[in-house]
């Protein structure tokens, strides 16, 4: 009955070896082949998923990672709703691996830029996350405006200009041991530099002295500028830093070093953010030019 309706419909439409092939083709052939192309199809299907299955947990070990998983100090941030760790920024990773070895010592961290700005009650999230993170630190907090409400045990909080020469001097007066500066405060060019100027020579030896948010180094309402060999932006003085931490190989032998030059003995540089290693920087020049006794 089959075989009489495609003789009758379906040969008149095809050549003589096609028709032969069709004639060919038994109904147990084409299940068989059937069967085979949707097995070739799910096996096609299992291998896509378990494809994307790899690729969803290489991505979710990127993320840990970029998270600084394990340490915790991103899930602080998260809890304390500090915007070091977010869309934006992804600082935390970077404060862990710079500051983690603090964990457990009592030292004093100074962070300018409270938060909140003028809104009243509202800031103080990095400081109660440096609480936590830190459980034997004293966290000190300089903002220009009042964030006393942030006040509790082991944080204080001060108003005052981060430029205000007279004030820094007597809040690093206040700490003791002090170790990190973290400079989060209005991100102006000016201000960063001056506070730097500032606070840097106040920071003893093996202190971490970080600097946020340097886009704005390229934005003018910040005092920045586009131009990325402009000199006076806060990414030319991070850019100076390089040439500090190498001055014994070109600075002249009679010539004494700057205060930064001779006490800077490292610079991480990520994005927006910066870390400097403080300490005695007088490794001696590779070809002697800093030894009178040569030529
Ligand atoms: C980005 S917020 C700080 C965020 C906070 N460190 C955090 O991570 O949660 C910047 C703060 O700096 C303060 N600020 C702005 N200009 C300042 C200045 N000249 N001196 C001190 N603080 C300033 C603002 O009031 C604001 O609260």
């Amino acid at each position: 009955m089959l075989r009489e309706s495609a003789a009758r419909n379906i040969k008149p439409l095809l050549s003589d070896d096609a028709w032969q092939a069709l004639r060919r083709l038994s109904p147990q052939a084409v299940r068989r082949d059937l069967e085979k192309a949707r097995k070739q199809v799910a096996d096609a299907e299992r291998s896509a998923t378990e494809a994307n299955a790899r690729a969803r947990s290489a991505e979710q070990r990127l993320q840990q990672s970029r998270a600084g998983a394990g340490d915790g100090l991103t899930a602080l941030a998260k809890q304390f709703g500090t915007d070091k760790w977010g869309s934006w920024h992804h600082y935390t990773p970077h404060y862990a691996r710079h500051l983690g070895h603090l964990r457990d010592e009592r030292f004093t961290l100074l962070e300018i830029g409270i938060g909140g700005y003028a809104r009243e009650k509202q800031g103080g999230a990095s400081l109660r996350m440096w609480r936590s993170y830190f459980p034997k630190a004293q966290i000190l907090g300089l903002d220009i405006e009042d964030k006393s409400f942030v006040d509790t045990d082991r944080i204080r909080t001060y108003q005052g200009s981060q430029t205000d020469e007279q004030l820094l001097n007597q809040i690093v007066d206040d700490a003791d041991d002090l170790k990190v500066i973290i400079d989060d405060g209005s991100h102006r060019c000016e201000h960063i530099r001056a506070t730097f100027d500032i606070l840097y020579p106040l920071l003893p030896d093996d202190g971490i002295y970080a600097i946020e948010d340097l886009q704005t180094s390229y934005w003018p309402r910040f005092g920045g500028s586009a131009d990325v060999n402009a000199t006076f932006t806060s990414m030319a003085l991070v850019k100076s830093f390089l040439d500090d931490l190498n001055w014994e190989e070109f600075t002249p032998v009679d010539r004494e070093p700057s205060y930064v030059q001779s006490h800077l003995i490292a610079l991480h540089a990520y994005h927006n953010l910066v870390f400097l290693e403080k300490g005695e920087n007088n490794e001696k020049s590779v070809n002697g030019r800093r030894d009178p006794a040569k030529p």
